[in-house]
């Protein structure tokens, strides 16, 4: 049933989310069609802007919003199909780490208080244990011991931030879902939380879903990419390819638009501005959905759907007209 070595540790397919609004009888499709394996081991990057349904994408890989349609194995392990023990004690192996450095904190708790309790939840464990536990995980992010007493209050974001991935490491997680984590950050503290993201991969050989709309944090820490759009993956690809020549038409404006230095021909490439508002993901542009802010879109591309196309060894692309070479070119 399960975890050859090459079972990937996530395998999604089709995967659709829908969410009910007020508006009578109107969803909106925060996740639209998706499929993807995340590998033992690596990071895969999520990109796209503010409303694409990386959120959403995200709870629902560690089980904390169930699928409308399609299908998510972990472990290749329909998580759906158990429940009591053997449900938790798979669910357990992937987490998430959300923006907000205050969302998982109780300020009226201690911090080994809120170290322990996830591993309290789970049970099975004797105080001690959970107390030797919790304060191994506050070490490997770098808290110092005599921070365990200190309420929330007491610490400053990046410390809060640290420790919320030391609860989480108390499980023992095989992968950790990694939301906007350093956006409420400083930017002059965001590199030490990313290089501890990056030091706990290697000592603990975990893999990560890294979400973001921060393309400088996504290029940086990712293995492979997927750029997101209303629900939908335009592209997936090895992070300095698709970085570096990338196939989609969203791709290439959001690359162009991007301050820090990229690698080689794209610094000198011209900023693309994509004009328009990203559409409502209630009712998505028919055929493409990014058409409607596509610089190189044809009549055929509000008719027909673009297929998922593997264009360049493990790169992937939905565009009609995209070819090995890249993008095409914008309209005349
Ligand atoms: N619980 C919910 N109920 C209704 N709509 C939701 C809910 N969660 C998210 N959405 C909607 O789904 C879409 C995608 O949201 P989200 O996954 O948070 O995107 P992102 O993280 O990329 O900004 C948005 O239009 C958002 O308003
Ligand atoms: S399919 Fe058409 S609209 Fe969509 S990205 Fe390609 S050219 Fe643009
Ligand atoms: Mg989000």
């Amino acid at each position: 049933m399960s975890t050859g070595a090459d079972t990937p540790l996530l395998s999604v397919r089709d995967l659709r989310i829908r969410f009910a609004t007020l508006d009578q009888g109107a969803t909106v499709k925060a996740v639209d069609g998706v499929s993807f394996d995340v590998r033992a081991g690596e990071t895969f990057g999520v990109i796209g802007e503010s409303g694409s349904g990386k959120t959403t994408l995200g709870r629902a890989l560690v089980s904390l919003l169930a699928p409308t349609e399609g299908s998510i194995l972990h472990d290749g392990v329909d998580l759906s199909a158990l429940s009591g023990k053997a449900l938790r004690d798979r669910r357990r192996h992937y987490q998430i780490v959300f923006q907000d450095p205050n969302a998982a904190l109780n300020p009226r708790q201690r911090i080994l208080d809120s170290v322990s309790e996830p591993l309290e939840i789970a049970g099975g464990l004797g105080r001690d244990e959970i107390r030797r536990r919790a304060l191994d995980a506050l070490s490997r992010v770098g808290i110092p011991a005599e921070f365990a007493a200190r309420y929330p209050h007491m610490l400053s974001g990046g410390q809060k931030q640290r420790i919320n991935i030391a609860r989480v490491l108390t499980l023992r997680p095989k992968l950790i879902v990694c939301d906007e984590v350093v956006a409420a950050l400083d930017v002059s503290i965001r590199g030490d939380v990313l290089n501890l993201f990056a030091d706990l991969q290697r000592e603990l050989g975990l893999t990560y879903v890294f979400i973001t709309h921060d393309l400088s944090v996504v290029s940086h820490v990712s293995d492979r990419i997927a750029v997101t759009y209303l629900g939908r993956f335009m592209e997936l690809g090895p992070t300095e390819d698709v970085c570096d020549r990338p196939l989609h038409p969203y791709t290439e404006a959001l690359m162009s638009a991007e301050p820090v230095p990229l690698p080689s021909q794209l610094r000198t490439r011209k900023r693309i501005v994509l004009e328009g508002e990203i559409p409502s993901p209630i009712d998505p542009p028919s055929g493409c959905r990014f058409r409607t802010r596509c610089r190189s879109a044809q009549d055929e591309c509000a008719r027909r759907e673009p297929q998922w196309r593997e264009l360049r060894p493990d790169h992937w692309v939905a565009c009609h007209f995209a070819t090995p070479d890249g993008p095409p070119p914008p309209n005349p």
